[in-house]
C-alpha cells in the first residue's frame, strides 16, 4: 500500500557509474548527471545535484567505490590514492554527519583489507538499509499521529533525500496512507526552494494533496488550528537531542510551541553526533551570498547588498515533542533519553 505513495527514486547505480537526478532542475526538468568518478561525486554533492542528508551519504559511498575502480587496491600508491578521493568527498559539504558517518564505513572496510566486490557490496548495503529504516521510521511515526488534523513540513525530505520514502515526508506519506491526514503543508524552503520544487513535485507525484505556502505565512497556519504537527529532518544530532536542519526549522519549532502544534523530527541513527554533546558543536554551513540576492539567476536586491545565507540552524531538544529514530521513538529529548534508544551507538 505505502509503496503507492512512493514512486520517486534518486539514485541508479549502474556498477561502473552512478545516476543523480539533477535536483537543481526539477520540478521543470527530469535530467541525470551521470557520475564515473569519485571527483564527479563530489561535484554533484557540492554542487546540490544530490542533496538531503542520507542521500549524500549514499551518494558518497558508491563515490568511493568509483575511487576504487578507477584507482584499484594493488599498490600502496593506489590505496594512497583512493583516500584521497575519501578525503575529498568529505570536503563536500559540512554540516550533515550522514557523509561522514558513510565515508568512515567506507574507509573501515578498506582497512580491513577489502577487494572491490565488497566495497560495492558495502555501498549497496548502505543504500538498501537507508530504504528500510525510511519504512521503521514511517511505522513509528505514523502511530504518534492522531487522525484529523493536517501537517507542516519543511525543505525536502523525501525519496529526494534519502534511498526512497524519506524521513519526515516517509511519516508523512505512511500517515497519509493510514488516513491519520488529508493534506500536507509544505514551506518553500528559501533560498533553494527545496519544499516548493521537490516536496511539493514529489507529492503530486504521488497523489498526496499538498499546499505550498511562503516561510512567512507558517505562523498564521499554525495559528488556524489545521496542524497538529510540525515535521521535520535532521542534517545532524547531538547526544542531548539539539538537532541541526534546514535554516528556518528552528523558527517553526518556536512557533509550534507557541501555538501548542507538536514538533516531530525524523532521522536515521545514521544522523546523529554521539561525540557532539550539545549542538553548539555542529558546523553550519554558510552558503555564498548569490543565493540569498538573487532568484533563479536574476538579481532581486540592489547590486553589492551584504547578505548572511546559513544553510541550516539548530533547534533545542526542548523544543521538539519526538525524535523519531529506525529503533524507537524518542519522547522530549534529553542525554539519557537518546542513549536509551540509540543503545551503543
Ligand atoms: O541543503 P539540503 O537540501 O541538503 O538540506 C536538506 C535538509 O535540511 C533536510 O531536511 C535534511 O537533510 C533531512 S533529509 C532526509
Amino acid at each position: 500500500m505505502i509503496d503507492h505513495y512512493d514512486g520517486v527514486r534518486a539514485f541508479d547505480w549502474k556498477g561502473d557509474g552512478l545516476l543523480l537526478l539533477d535536483q537543481r532542475l526539477l520540478p521543470h526538468l527530469t535530467e541525470y548527471v551521470h557520475c564515473r568518478t569519485a571527483e564527479e561525486v563530489a561535484d554533484a554533492i557540492r554542487g546540490m545535484a544530490v542533496r538531503g542528508a542520507p542521500a549524500i551519504g549514499i551518494a558518497a559511498a558508491y563515490g568511493v567505490v568509483l575511487a576504487v575502480r578507477q584507482h584499484g587496491l594493488a599498490t600502496e600508491c593506489s590505496r594512497q590514492s583512493v583516500f584521497h578521493e575519501i578525503d575529498r568527498l568529505a570536503e563536500s559539504r559540512p554540516t550533515a554527519v550522514n557523509l561522514f558517518w558513510a565515508l568512515d564505513r567506507m574507509r573501515r572496510l578498506l582497512d580491513r583489507g577489502a577487494g572491490l566486490a565488497q566495497v560495492e557490496q558495502e555501498a549497496r548495503a548502505i543504500h538498501e538499509e537507508d530504504l528500510l529504516a525510511n519504512h521503521r521510521m514511517g511505522a513509528f511515526g505514523a502511530a504518534l499521529i492522531e487522525p484529523g488534523l493536517d501537517v507542516l513540513t519543511h525543505c525536502n525530505t523525501g525519496s529526494l533525500a534519502t534511498a526512497g520514502l524519506g524521513t519526515a515526508l516517509g511519516v508523512i506519506r505512511t500517515a497519509y496512507s493510514e488516513k491519520r491526514i488529508g493534506r500536507v503543508f509544505a514551506d518553500e524552503t528559501r533560498p533553494w526552494l527545496q519544499g516548493a520544487r521537490l516536496t511539493a513535485w514529489e507529492l503530486k507525484e504521488d497523489g498526496i494533496p499538498v499546499t505550498l505556502i511562503c516561510e512567512g505565512a507558517a505562523a498564521s497556519l499554525l495559528r488556524t488550528g489545521k496542524v497538529g504537527w510540525v515535521i521535520v529532518g535532521a542534517d545532524r544530532i547531538a547526544a542531548n537531542g539539539d538537532t541541526a536542519n534546514k535554516i528556518g526549522t528552528y523558527g517553526l519549532a518556536i512557533m509550534a510551541r507557541r501555538h501548542g502544534v507538536k514538533f516531530m523530527v525524523v532521522a536515521p541513527t545514521t544522523t546523529f553526533d554521539l561525540s557532539l554533546p550539545t549542538g553548539e558543536g555542529i558546523p553550519i554551513e554558510t552558503r555564498p551570498m548569490d543565493e540569498v540576492t538573487s532568484l533563479g539567476g536574476r538579481p532581486i536586491a540592489p547590486a553589492g547588498v551584504d547578505a548572511w545565507n546559513p544553510s541550516f540552524d539548530v533547534t533545542p531538544a526542548e523544543l521538539i515533542d519526538a525524535i523519531v529514530t529506525e529503533r524507537g521513538v524518542i519522547h522530549q529529548p534529553t542525554v539519557e533519553r537518546v542513549r536509551a534508544v540509540l543503545g551503543g551507538l
